[in-house]
């Protein structure tokens, strides 16, 4: 049987063997393998941990207001193939320490709200814990990318507990409307299916255009929901 671990044994091998020769592939696997397993379980432990936080959040905020703030919750580990990629964009030299300094987004949590409000009111009650330390924000919502992108990132430290240590761990979370995601899952494939080509730069702009209309779409949404939740508190 193949386990995840010779899964993910085999992808980091293929992933190094496109970039060192053979002999530096064995030395690396002999001197790294088991703790690039071990920081691999311990972001998916920290993935865990910060999913069940929202969870736990969306309960907690719920039982107020009687209405689920959150749609979606993924979480991805990053590939071998990735985290090897970009260490080496990075020009950094490919160590399992190094990876763990260097990369702040192998463990990802994507957190997909209902209403643009809903992002801000779970980010703030996400940090206000005590074990979340915020090491970075970038509001893409408040200032879109220039491709039309639209998300909260925020890059925090939590602590995991294992058997006979506690460990701080980078998570990277994604917070945005469903709109949001639409828009940027859709975008992702339509670029990436011109393989990195830049795209005309009349599907830029139409893309740009595609993004604002979702903008558009979630202030109304907004709107309609707070006009109607105030109704419904007047009982009218
Ligand atoms: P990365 O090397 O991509 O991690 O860039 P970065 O470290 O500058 O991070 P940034 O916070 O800008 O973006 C990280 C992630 O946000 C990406 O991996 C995507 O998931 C998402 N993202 C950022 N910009 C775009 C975009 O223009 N389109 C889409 N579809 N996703 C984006
Ligand atoms: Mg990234």
């Amino acid at each position: 049987m193949v386990t995840r671990e010779d899964q993910v044994l085999l992808s980091l091998e293929q992933a190094l063997s496109a970039r060192i020769s053979s002999e530096e592939v064995k030395r690396w696997l002999r001197d790294y393998a088991i703790p690039f397993h071990e920081l691999m379980a311990y972001y998916r432990c920290a993935m865990m941990k910060v999913e069940t936080k929202f969870r736990i959040l969306n309960e907690n905020i719920s039982l107020a207001s009687d209405s689920n703030h959150i749609e979606i919750i993924k979480t991805r580990l990053k590939s071998p193939m990735g985290i090897i990629d970009k260490m080496i964009r990075y020009g950094q030299p490919i160590t399992v320490n190094g990876i763990e300094e260097s990369l702040h987004d192998v463990a990802g949590v994507r957190v997909i709200c209902s209403f643009v409000s809903d992002i801000y009111l779970l980010a703030e009650a996400l940090l206000a814990q005590d074990d979340v330390k915020l090491i970075e924000r970038k509001d893409y919502i408040m200032n879109p990318k220039q491709s039309g992108y639209r998300s909260l990132h925020l890059i925090i430290e939590t602590p995991i507990y294992l058997q006979d240590k506690k460990k701080y761990m980078k998570v990277e979370v994604q917070l945005r409307t469903l709109a949001m995601d639409t828009w940027a899952s859709l975008e992702h494939k339509i670029r990436y299916k011109k393989s990195h080509e830049a795209l005309s730069e009349e599907a830029d702009r139409e893309l740009m255009e595609c993004a604002e209309i979702c903008a558009e779409l979630d202030m109304r949404m907004e709107r309609v929901m707070s006009s109607s939740s105030r109704m419904k508190e007047e009982g009218r």
